[in-house]
């Protein structure tokens, strides 16, 4: 038995990693998920593991070195993927100290227990932010110089040069995966497509920062984790994976596929006052992961999008449990003067 920590697996990604690429297929995987249960994470999300004999659920915060330690001792602890983290861009502009403490020092805390406890892999899940913006031209490779422009993505490239340190000074087995924005099942409401579409469902303004041509570069959850999948198996020790499925978009794009999806007007879009310090453009180089292990996405943007907009048709339950909470505070702090 392989025994895995995975952190943060009450979220968006890590309830998709837990759900469809480890469970379905890895009895040789004992799993456990450490989750503070923020207001992102959401036991729901994990009904299909539920009860699974290899799987284990315990409630608890990753800057929490004793309990961290306890897990590592009690369940013999190996490996971890390290999904953890505050991720969204607009509430680290809000208050950042959270951001610094769950995204730094929360690895700090399981890079040291791994040491500790000699891992023999250590999977750290980043992001594209890290390498700041990019012009009309390029793409981000695993060379270009990391240069984050929020403070989440300060703390999530502050978090890359400790894994790697502790790689480079104790020689410990890590390995980064770099992805682009993701889509998909279960991605909490205040992320641009989940947000576009309950307001669009609600009749209600749907807000387009600026002017609606920043880029992002889209992947389906799924291709993400199965990338993921891969370089916990495969990746070499020391080394950053890109992870993107070549599909950049201006924001404006998908917000009028998702209108046209809905069967409602154009009319529903208000240009607000732009994010401070806003990246233009992303997009992803992942010839190094398709070249070196052999993954390429497997899903088109066109069906994946129409499969996930149809989810949250389908989930309401879900998401009106969420936004009705404290959600509505978040919103109106958000939006109210933009
Ligand atoms: P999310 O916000 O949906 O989920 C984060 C999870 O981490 C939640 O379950 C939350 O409860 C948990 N968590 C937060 N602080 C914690 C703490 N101190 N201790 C334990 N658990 C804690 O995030 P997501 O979109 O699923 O992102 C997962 C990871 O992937 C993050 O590291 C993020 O930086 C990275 N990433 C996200 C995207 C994207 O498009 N969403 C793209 C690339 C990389
Ligand atoms: O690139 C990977 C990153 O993608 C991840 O590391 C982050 O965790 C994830 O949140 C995401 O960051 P973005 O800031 O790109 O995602 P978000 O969904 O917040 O915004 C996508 C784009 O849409 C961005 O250009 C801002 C814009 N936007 C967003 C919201 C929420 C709007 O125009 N209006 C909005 O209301």
């Amino acid at each position: 038995m392989k025994n895995i920590l995975v952190t943060g697996g009450a979220g968006f990604i890590g309830s998709n990693f837990i759900n469809h690429i480890l469970l379905e297929k890895r009895d040789d995987y004992n799993i456990v998920n450490l989750d503070k249960l923020t207001y992102a994470g959401n036991l729901e999300n994990l009904r299909p593991s539920e009860g699974k004999k290899n799987y284990h659920f315990i409630k608890g915060d990753i800057t929490n070195s004793d309990l961290v330690n306890y897990i590592f001792e009690k369940f013999k602890i190996k490996y971890v993927i390290n999904f953890a983290a505050e991720s969204h861009v607009d509430r680290s502009i809000l208050g950042s100290e959270i951001f610094y403490r769950t995204n730094v020092i929360g690895t700090n805390v399981l890079l040291e227990a791994a040491r500790r406890f000699e891992a023999e892999k250590f999977l750290q899940v980043s992001t594209d932010e890290v390498y700041g913006s990019l012009g009309e031209e390029g793409l981000f490779t695993e060379q270009t110089p990391l240069s984050p422009n929020s403070p989440y993505s300060s703390s999530k490239a502050a978090a890359d040069m400790m894994v790697l340190a502790f790689h480079h000074t104790y020689g410990m087995p890590v390995v980064i995966t770099r992805c682009s924005n993701n889509y998909g099942s279960y991605q909490f409401p205040e992320k641009l497509i989940p947000l576009m579409i309950i307001n669009a469902l609600h009749n209600k303004k749907l807000p387009v920062y600026g002017d609606g041509m920043n880029v992002r570069d889209w992947i389906y959850v799924i291709d993400h984790n199965k990338a993921i999948d891969l370089v916990f198996e495969k990746g070499r020790t020391g080394e950053v994976y890109n992870i993107g499925a070549s599909n950049e978009m201006p924001n404006i794009k998908i917000v009028k596929l998702i209108l046209n999806h809905l069967k409602k007007s154009d009319d529903l879009i208000q240009f607000v006052q732009d994010r401070p310090g806003h990246d233009r453009r992303y997009a992803i180089n992942s010839y190094k992961i398709q070249n070196e292990l052999g993954w390429k996405p497997t899903y088109t943007f066109e069906s994946a999008i129409q499969q996930t907009i149809e989810w949250y048709l389908q989930n309401k339950n879900w998401w009106e449990r969420i936004i009705s909470g404290e959600y509505k505070n978040y919103y109106e702090l958000q939006y109210k003067n933009r």
